[in-house]
């Protein structure tokens, strides 16, 4: 079975495939990823030369390049990770957002129809679902959750949604869309909460919380939210939504302080700063679908999680210093400049 996955050099693509490689290693993997800033190919270090493995750096909007890689490779099943994902860069540069969440998907859902697979699944957030108040514990993200977006990251990933479940619908192409909390684990892009948060403390940077830090996030380690997917892609029911949490909330400001005590810092690195525009307060998520259907259960609990997510940033500075220094653009250069 071939298997294509876009976005493959980013944080959770990367997990997947290294996830799937371990998993079902007679499958092929082609990644396809346009490395924009976000993405970074030397994450994949590991397995370009391996068999049963394939990078391709082209951008999912390309109709033209898309078309040929499907007409040479024939995808069984499509994962579709690549988007811009960055809540505060949506809100600075919304126009790549449309492009890439909207555009990108609708591009590689016309390849599906035209050369036929047997399943194409999207990648989709809990941020579709906008947000739950901070004084309704009870409350939680189930399925049937309105779409009721804040961002124009979080509105272009909804229409996303809404295409998909389109093209079911119109053209009976196979889907399935995945709905995950936030993630975090190893090759995370600095710039999100706790890689940022890890980076800053280590160079004793001030630690930006926007506002009072007392926004929550529903926290799952990657590699569950990779099985998750993996279980959903082969076994889940086509047509279907599925959300995937493991029920664990977290103020950012406490995150904030775990991180500087695992690392022996000061809380004075704490920086309250102006808070994100339209900031979300709470999400959450109701996991009783996936657990009933397919019997998912988060295996890594927050506390192990997040100390094995430090270990791995402390053993490989040199990933992400490369990311700060810029340098990391140039690997694609480097190992496949001369083919
Ligand atoms: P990321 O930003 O780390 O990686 C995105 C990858 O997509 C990068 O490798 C980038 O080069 C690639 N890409 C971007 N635009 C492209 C284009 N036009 N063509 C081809 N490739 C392109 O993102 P991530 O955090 O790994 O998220 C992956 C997916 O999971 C996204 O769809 C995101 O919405 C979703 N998601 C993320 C989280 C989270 O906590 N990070 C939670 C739920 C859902
Ligand atoms: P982020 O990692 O950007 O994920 P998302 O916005 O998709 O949930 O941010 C997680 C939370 O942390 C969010 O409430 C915003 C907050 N945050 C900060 O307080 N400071 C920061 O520097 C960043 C990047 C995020």
């Amino acid at each position: 079975m071939t298997i294509l996955v876009t976005g493959g050099a980013g944080f959770i693509g990367s997990n997947f495939i290294f996830y799937e490689r371990e998993k079902h290693p007679e499958d092929r993997i082609v990644c396809l990823d346009k490395l924009t800033y976000a993405g970074n190919l030397s994450t994949l270090g590991s397995v370009l030369d391996a068999p049963n493995f394939r990078f391709v750096k082209d951008d999912i909007c390309d109709r033209e390049a898309v078309y040929r890689l499907f007409e040479e490779e024939h995808p069984d099943i499509v994962v579709h990770f690549a988007a811009e994902s960055h809540v505060d860069r949506s809100i600075e540069n919304p126009g790549v957002f449309l492009e890439t969440n909207i555009l990108g998907t609708a591009v590689l859902m016309d390849a599906c129809r035209k050369y036929g697979i047997t399943r194409y699944h999207q990648v989709s957030t809990d941020e579709v679902y906008g947000d739950l108040p901070l004084d309704r514990p009870d409350l939680f993200f189930t399925e049937e959750t309105p779409i009721h977006t804040s961002s124009p990251y979080s509105s272009s990933k909804a229409a996303a949604d809404l295409l998909v479940q389109a093209y079911h619908r119109t053209y009976g192409l196979p889907v399935s869309i995945s709905r995950c909390s936030n993630n975090y684990g190893p090759y995370q892009f600095p710039e999100k909460l706790i890689p940022l948060m890890i980076a800053n403390c280590l160079a004793d940077k001030p630690l930006p919380v926007y506002g009072q830090g007392i926004n929550v996030r529903d926290w799952l380690y990657v590699e569950d939210h990779c099985k998750a997917i993996d279980l959903i892609m082969r076994k889940g029911r086509v047509g279907e939504v599925y959300n995937i949490g493991g029920h664990n909330e977290m103020r950012n400001i406490d995150i904030v302080k775990l991180i500087i005590k695992e690392l022996g810092k000061s809380e004075d690195l704490i920086t309250f700063v102006t808070d994100r525009k339209g900031h979300d307060m709470r999400y959450a998520i109701d996991p009783a679908k996936i657990h009933a259907e397919l019997g998912w259960l988060p295996e890594t609990l927050f506390a192990e999680g997040i100390r094995k997510t430090i270990r791995w940033y402390l053993d490989n500075k040199e990933w992400w210093e490369t990311i700060i220094s810029g340098e990391y653009q140039n690997y694609y250069q480097q190992m496949y400049g001369h083919r």
